[in-house]
């Protein structure tokens, strides 16, 4: 590995193990997406019906799109910029490492606001607060404090803090130590809460729900829904699996950390739906409550459950601890541009876009309340930035990540780096299929969520 660094910038932090890295990149993928949105997109789409397209879209479409990123970042050793300009030959293709640059600082900006009340309900679940005596109402704590200014302005500061601390420790000290911790407990309070959800009286129905398709309440927006989640899940198309493959060395298999990678962040997103499902109908409460089912529903049903006040504290333990693994990717991204293109230090990169993040999510915190007339587009701030991001900046990212693999890079050279230089070699079969994948079948796939998320 050393005579591969010195290839490339000569101190340039990175990875230290196969398992680190595997973790680091399932911390970036696992987050709101797989305890908050995932659950309630099965809930409004049919159940198991939507989790089998999803599957397939994961398989098919995500992962090579994944594959690419693993590509671009491990051969350049840059940030997603720099990738680009290094590997692209300074042409136009530099446009795709700044959207995705954009991409990660508008998808913190939000991210943080719900990281934020994360830390809210964690530090109420410690208080007992979710449980019988704990006197909140569900639905009408949660408005106030999410409309209110200062509260969620706080919490949301503690949150960017709490990823700044991360990150300015570096990739082997910060990110990889601190996911490499938290992952496994992660895994372990989610496993304990589903035991627990489907083990309730009553649980069976939920668990039938989750797993017995029901086409007919399937449509195509639940299949455009299905490849939507699967790509946000992923992280894909905002440069954080790219530029944290630039830290991988050049002996690792890419392709099984890729696999393996989608294979967790998939299980982690079953794991929360039998997790809430069960429970949500073994209280008789409809499966499709929207954005809501997190922080509305489950406190409610918490106060019901018998030691409800241990499954909440495990609960959003686990919601802040997925969020957080996430913002530091997000973080990284932006920060590896600001160290390798600005050159600045790494202390300087955290301070200078903590203290534009620190707007930007504050915007987005208001405008839940105090700024909620704000709108562009009938769209509030957070809602415009949410927009934004996952709806045409991600898509571009992946769309220019894998035209940039699949029609710029040669096939020598894919082939190359995929099998790490032919000390993993790849099966010429799947070769063949994932190079038609990413040349043909995904860009095509990638335009119609475009245009489908532009019209919708
Ligand atoms: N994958 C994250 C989740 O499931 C959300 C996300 C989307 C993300 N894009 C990202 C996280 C980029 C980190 C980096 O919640």
């Amino acid at each position: 590995m050393s005579s591969q660094q010195s290839k490339s910038s000569a101190n340039r932090d990175s990875f230290a193990s196969s398992l680190g890295i595997l973790l680091a990149m399932t911390g970036s993928a696992v987050g709101l997406g797989n305890l908050w949105r995932f659950p309630y997109l099965v809930g409004e789409n049919g159940g198991a019906a939507f989790i089998i397209v999803y599957l397939v879209c994961v398989v098919f479409i995500c992962m090579p799109i994944m594959a690419c990123e693993f590509i671009i970042g491990r051969r350049s050793q840059a940030n997603a910029f720099g990738a680009y300009k290094k590997l692209g030959g300074n042409k136009g293709w530099k446009v795709a490492g700044l959207l995705s640059v954009l991409a990660a600082a508008f998808i913190l900006s939000f991210y943080s606001v719900v990281g934020g009340w994360s830390i809210r309900y964690m530090l109420m679940s410690f208080g007992l607060r979710f449980t019988s005596g704990g006197g909140i109402q569900p639905e009408s704590t949660f408005n106030t404090f999410v409309t209110g200014t200062w509260p969620p302005i706080l919490y949301t500061l503690a949150f960017l803090l709490c990823t700044g601390v991360i990150i300015v420790a570096g990739v082997k000290n910060g990110i990889e130590k601190f996911t490499k911790t938290l992952m496994p407990v992660l895994f372990v309070l989610m496993v304990i809460l589903a035991v627990r959800s489907m083990t309730l009286p009553g649980a069976g129905e939920g668990v039938r729900y989750l797993f017995k398709p029901d086409f007919s309440k399937f449509t195509a927006s639940s299949a455009i829904a299905a490849l939507g989640q699967a790509f946000f899940s992923l992280s894909l198309g905002c440069g954080t699996i790219l530029t944290y493959a630039s830290y991988v060395p050049r002996s690792e298999n890419i392709l099984s950390c890729g696999a393996k990678t989608t294979f967790l962040d998939t299980l982690f997103a079953l794991i929360a739906g039998c997790a809430i499902m069960p429970a949500v109908f073994a209280y008789g409460i409809s499966p499709g409550q929207g954005p809501g089912l997190v922080f509305i529903t489950l406190p409610a049903i918490f106060a019901e459950l018998p030691a409800g006040g241990i499954a909440a504290i495990l609960f959003f333990v686990s919601l802040f601890l997925a969020a957080l693994t996430s913002a530091i990717s997000l973080l990284e991204v932006v920060i590896a541009f600001l160290i390798e293109e600005c050159k600045m230090r790494r202390a300087a990169a955290v301070a200078v876009s903590m203290s534009v993040f620190v707007v930007l999510a504050v915007l987005c915190s208001l405008s839940q309340g105090p700024l909620s007339h704000v709108k562009l587009f009938t769209l509030n701030v957070f809602d415009l930035f949410d927009y934004v991001s996952s709806n045409v900046l991600m898509t571009f990212g992946a769309l220019l990540a894998v035209l940039f693999v699949g029609h710029k890079l040669s096939r020598a050279d894919i082939l190359d780096e995929i099998s790490s230089g032919g000390l993993h070699p790849i099966p010429a079969g799947l070769f063949k299929t994932f190079y038609f994948i990413i040349r043909w079948a995904a860009p095509v796939v990638i335009i119609g969520i475009l245009v489908a998320g532009l019209l919708g």
